[in-house]
């Protein structure tokens, strides 16, 4: 078995060979390019001269200076602290295409509960969050080319062994890392290996139309679920939220009676107001 270079060094740099060769009986990742500064890893992969690379390649950075979060926000990305990559997926299931972000933040998720002591949450659309901070966030942006080509770019940034002062004073109420919240530093290339195994099989579960079994598991880990929200775009809207339906839309019951479905949004939990 392949060891990751300095693998007791948990801010050792992220090696490609190790990670092909860990997920080798894979059919996911025919290809993995680790950069040690890229403005962003979506942008990387978005670029024209990349328009060929395979379905599963994966882009990952050591350190983003343009990092970028969903909404037009930044995503801060330091070097060697976290695991910022994107990857390329050329999916051939259209029909179920809305709920790759929930899926990529169940497969998160569900990577971090095989550690000792974590029981991440989910909180829709796609974060994972730790002790009700983030530790991950996920930008998925589609794009086709010329010849009709379709190509989803999902990124997908989790903070790793960021300590506090690492978080810049605006962002320390509300984000979190795996090395606050169990007191030790991980392996990063460990971290990666394994967050895209889960991608490889909630894929499968895209593909094979087993979206139900995706839903119910995303539901199972999102507190908020049958509790009072509010949810931002462009207008607010409260309301309890019951569910998430077939297309990975939020389900409200508004105060008039109504229901509301909401397909995007920046949501507030209102579990103290209740
Ligand atoms: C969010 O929660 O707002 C989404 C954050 C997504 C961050 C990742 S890091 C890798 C990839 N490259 C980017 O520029 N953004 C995503």
């Amino acid at each position: 078995m392949a060891e990751s270079p300095e693998s007791n060094d948990a801010s050792a740099p992220i090696g490609a060979e190790f990670i092909l060769e860990k997920m080798a009986g894979s059919h996911l990742v025919p290809n993995v390019f680790v950069f040690r500064s890229l403005a962003s890893t979506n942008d990387h992969a978005m670029l024209p001269e990349n328009a060929d690379l395979q379905s599963g390649t994966v882009i990952v950075a050591e350190e983003q200076t343009g990092g970028r979060g969903r909404r037009g926000r930044q995503w801060h990305s330091p070097p060697f602290l976290g695991l910022w990559f994107s990857i390329v997926l050329r999916p051939c299931f259209k029909e179920n295409i809305t709920l790759l972000p929930l899926a990529l933040g169940l497969a998160v998720a569900k990577s971090l509960e095989n550690m000792p002591g974590l029981a991440p949450d989910l909180k829709w659309p796609n974060d994972v969050l730790l002790s009700g901070r983030k530790v991950c966030g996920i930008l998925c942006e589609c794009r086709s080319d010329a010849a009709g080509r379709f190509r989803v770019v999902a990124g997908i940034g989790i903070n790793v062994n960021q300590d506090s002062g690492d978080f810049s004073a605006e962002l320390r109420p509300y984000a979190t890392s795996l090395l606050l919240e169990t007191g030790n530093a991980h392996d990063r290339a460990d971290l990666l290996v394994s967050v895209l195994c889960g991608i490889e099989s909630v894929l499968a579960e895209l593909e094979a139309n087993r979206s139900g079994k995706i839903l119910e598991e995303w539901t199972r880990r999102c507190p908020a679920i049958g509790k009072p929200v509010s949810v931002a775009d462009g207008e607010v809207v409260s309301g309890r939220f019951l569910g998430i339906d077939s297309i990975g839309r939020m389900i409200l019951s508004t105060p008039d009676g109504s229901r509301r479905l909401v397909a995007a949004g920046d949501f507030e939990d209102n579990r103290s107001k209740e």
